[in-house]
């Protein structure tokens, strides 16, 4: 019993160690070793989900802040289209990638923070006009206080998007999802030959505690809305879709077998 409490007391601290360890060593190829975020099905995800932000921000210059910002995969094209952007994440090898690639001319729209999300909204007292976030709350040892507290610093009418978490739900067909993990397995394999060619290592095995919520199937989108509604905020779209590393299987998987493992999320402070 009191070994339990003891490494209960100390798992939010190991969490926050073990990404500080794995995107150490993820940053510079980051983007390379996940083509789940760059292949063309995910690319026109992003960009669908970036233009129905900007509808409902409404105006060019908003202030946003892009939480486990990693790389820059949000800021980056926020930063395209006009926006101001403060990423903070808790790594400095992915702030450092970033961070190269900002062009000049963005320069003075962007700023980056070196800290942990949890640490961050305890003392930052701004408010912005939206705050977005890609893959970054199944890190997290306690998601369900960040997002209550994430809504505290949206100015009203200001956004909140959700992007590529891993889906947690019920299986609704055992067949569909006999084909779905035949895919899965297909796709992943040709993943890590491709990346034994590239010469470009993997570190599956460094993943133990820091992809944290998959330990309970993911985020459970349900559970995301009844906080954001509690909060205050109303859902403007949810969306369900299947990831694959490769473009094709995803759309094959999304579009033609109707299995889902991954979801986005934008909401609006009334
Ligand atoms: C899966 S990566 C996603 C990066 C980027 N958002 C993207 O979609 O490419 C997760 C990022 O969250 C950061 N991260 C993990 N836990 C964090 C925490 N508690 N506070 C701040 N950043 C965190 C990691 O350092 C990493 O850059």
């Amino acid at each position: 019993m009191t070994l339990d409490v003891a490494i209960d007391q100390d798992l939010p601290e190991k969490i926050l160690a073990e990404n500080r360890r794995v995107h150490a060593l993820e940053s510079g190829l980051y983007l390379q070793r996940h083509p789940e975020q760059t292949n063309f099905f995910q690319t026109n995800v992003l960009r669908s989900a970036l233009d129905r932000l900007d509808t409902e921000l409404g105006k060019p210059q908003s202030e946003i802040l892009d939480l486990g910002c990693g790389t820059g995969y949000l800021t980056l094209p926020l930063l395209a289209r006009g926006h101001r952007i403060t990423g903070v994440d808790l790594s400095k090898q992915m702030l450092e990638v970033l961070q190269q690639q900002i062009p000049r001319s963005a320069k003075s729209r962007s700023a980056c923070i070196e800290m942990g999300v949890e640490a961050f909204l305890e003392t930052d007292s701004k408010t912005v006009n939206a705050v977005v976030m890609s893959a970054l709350l199944h890190h997290l040892y306690d998601y369900e206080s960040t997002v209550r507290k994430i809504c505290g610093k949206l100015t009203s009418g200001g956004c909140l998007l959700i992007f590529f978490e891993p889906l947690k739900q019920k299986i609704a067909s055992s067949l569909r999802f006999k084909l779905h993990t035949l895919l899965a397995r297909m796709d992943e394999s040709f993943y890590k030959r491709v990346m034994r060619l590239k010469n470009i290592p993997l570190f599956a095995e460094d993943y133990e505690l820091s992809d944290y919520q998959r330990r309970f199937g993911g985020i459970d989108p349900n559970r995301l809305i009844e906080i954001l509604r509690s909060m205050g905020m109303e859902i403007i779209d949810t969306q369900k879709y299947c990831s694959r590393r490769y473009g094709l299987p995803a759309c094959f998987a999304t579009h033609l077998l109707g299995t889902q493992n991954t979801f986005n999320l934008l909401a609006k402070k009334k």
